[in-house]
């Protein structure tokens, strides 16, 4: 029961007792306090000074890589009430990936819009984060970030291993192989559905390292996970017995005070950017993690994505970069062993970061067995040198990110621009305004498109198609594929699914339609990328570029599609870029 002027038997007033357990205003205390018994809460219960931990649940029938929250918050509820805690379990705006249009990101920012809104106005004095499908966990992270109560996440975990014909098919990877087929005609449309279907053999999220597996390691390695949480497949009694750990710890971080900002230091972006790069992370991870940097008031950008993480070797062996899957990763170690692989070299920047569990990441991870090492490697033989991403700039735009470390030897000859320097190219351009636009012209034969061409897309960026489209990734028409050639170099203002193994150029800022350079190219300009310089550059001089800026100004600037949705008007008035972690300008003043 409270203690002398409410506070708890801990000695500490409680958020939530401004709400149920105030002695100056007996008014608004039973107003707030009367409608919480209605379900069958009692005033004990309300009034003793035990902490209120939200449960933000991600989890629904909408949701499918989220669903199985709805089951384990149960196991959060029994950790919560271990502790002395009382759960209140809420729901969180849906995003899911595979099934929201124009696309889920449009939703990061609105999901965590209203979860500020929840953790900033009703009674709770911590929150389990309920994470998994690619958007929820930077949605979630965000609002914990800008609410800075404690809080503590907690992965749904990946699928089981897709199989098909004694194959491991990963999702996301499976379709981009399958879609190939279908287009040469190897496989019918019924073929086509089951083995993309088969990627898919149980609850949980991407079994790939796609965004979803890269952002629940990353929440991890930021700290905010328990250790070993992020790769525990969904239906794996360790998941339950996980949801319960981590209902019980948020209890006495409450009790510690511990909150996102004495975690989500500068210090621990940099650990998880490094640990980004060694498991073959998603282009996706530095928009979001710029993002809750942002929120955080941490100053994190894309050069410091090229100076902390570029020179990290890759050492998880996972599609779409490798060929092991989710089961096989945790069955490796997961994070902690990664991390530990890391720490042997040297290579973890920032061992004495904190964790959730109050304890540090190098002291949870140091002694982590790798377990499988055909699924994680040593830095000593890891599966590729310089992992992460460079930052490139130039005419085209002030930012853009790649991953050089996916450059096929086969590309680098087609497209080098003088044998005496390896880390130059030049192409063509073909540009497209939209994946739209792309569907209905890839196959036209009169676009010329050939082993030379550089396709681009533009108006895909936060504002273009509102959230930024995951299109950048462009396949090469039918006839190049039937004469071999499986890739081009795609660049763009829009995004790349992170289950997509392509050598892109992506999320490049500023966005054509926010007036970047990309909205001035023109189909057949010759284009130079020099990846030792870090610059792309259109090839043609400043005047032209001058003429060609003041033409489309005369024009009323870069055209893209009309709002249709309220949030799609709201968001394009306020957001900010994809380098800048798309983040809602305002929202950073918080
Ligand atoms: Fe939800 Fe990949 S689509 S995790
Ligand atoms: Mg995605």
């Amino acid at each position: 029961m409270s203690g002398p002027n409410g506070s708890n038997d801990k000695g500490k007033r409680l958020r939530s007792q401004e709400w149920f357990d105030n002695p100056d205003d007996p008014g608004m205390t039973a107003l707030y306090l009367e409608r919480y018994l209605n379900f069958g809460l009692t005033r004990e219960e309300l009034q003793s000074g035990k902490p209120i931990i939200g449960i933000a649940q991600t989890g629904s029938d909408l949701s499918p890589c989220n669903r199985h929250h709805v089951e384990l918050a149960k196991r959060v509820r029994a950790g919560i009430e271990a502790a002395g805690g009382i759960p209140m379990e809420f729901p969180v705006h849906p995003i899911q990936e595979t099934g929201k249009r124009p696309t889920a990101s449009l939703d990061r920012n609105l999901a965590y819009l209203s979860l500020v809104e929840v953790l900033y106005g009703y009674p709770l004095d911590g929150v389990v984060l309920t994470i998994g499908c690619d958007k929820t966990t930077p949605a979630l992270l965000m609002a914990a970030a800008t609410v800075n109560i404690p809080a503590i996440a907690l992965s749904v975990g990946p699928m089981l291993n897709g199989w098909y014909r004694g194959e491991r098919t990963g999702s996301g990877t499976v379709v981009w192989k399958s879609r190939e087929l279908l287009a040469e005609g190897k496989i019918d449309y019924d073929q086509f559905m089951d083995r993309v279907a088969s990627s898919a053999p149980s609850v949980g999220y991407c079994n790939t390292m796609g965004t979803a597996t890269t952002m629940n390691s990353l929440a991890e390695a930021l700290g905010m996970q328990l250790p070993g949480s992020a790769a525990i497949p969904a239906p794996y009694r360790e998941r339950g017995q996980m949801a319960w750990h981590t209902g019980k710890r948020i209890v006495d971080m409450v009790h510690e005070d511990l909150k996102p900002s004495d975690i989500m230091t500068r210090e621990a972006f940099e650990n998880a950017i490094v640990v980004n790069s060694a498991i073959g992370g998603s282009s996706n991870a530095p928009i979001h993690l710029n993002a809750i940097a942002r929120h955080l008031g941490v100053p994190l950008d894309n050069d410091d994505w090229q100076s902390v993480g570029h020179h990290v070797p890759l050492l998880v062996n996972l599609q779409p970069a490798g060929e092991f899957l989710g089961e096989d990763y945790h069955h490796a170690g997961g994070v902690p062993a990664v991390v530990a692989e890391l720490m042997k070299a040297g290579l973890l920047p920032h061992p004495d970061a904190l964790t959730a569990n109050g304890r540090t990441i190098g002291d949870n991870c140091r002694d982590a067995e790798n377990l499988d090492t055909a699924v994680i490697f040593s830095v000593d033989a890891p599966m590729k040198q310089q992992a992460g991403f460079i930052n490139l700039k130039g005419n085209l735009f002030d930012s853009a990110i790649m991953k050089t470390s996916v450059i096929s030897p086969e590309f680098r000859k087609r497209y080098l621009s003088d044998p005496a320097d390896p880390e130059a190219f030049e192409g063509k351009a073909m540009v497209f305004e939209g994946p739209e636009d792309y569907h209905a012209r890839i196959e036209d034969p009169s676009l010329g498109i050939d082993e030379n061409t550089i396709l681009f897309m533009r108006g895909t960026g936060p504002i273009g198609y509102p959230g930024a489209a995951e299109v950048v990734n462009m396949q090469p028409p039918a006839a190049l594929l039937k004469r071999g050639v499986h890739s081009l170099p795609c660049i763009g203002d829009g995004r790349q699914s992170g289950t997509s193994g392509s050598p892109s150029i992506l999320n490049a800022s500023p966005e054509a339609a926010a007036g970047g350079g990309l909205a001035l190219l023109r189909d057949g300009d010759r284009v130079r990328i020099d990846l030792k310089k870090g610059r792309a550059d259109i090839l043609i001089d400043d005047d032209e570029l001058a003429r060609r800026r003041a033409d489309l100004a005369t024009k009323g600037g870069y055209r893209y599609p009309g709002h249709q949705t309220p949030w799609q008007e709201i968001q394009r008035g306020i957001v900010d870029q994809l380098s800048g972690g798309m983040v809602l300008k305002p929202a950073v003043n918080y």
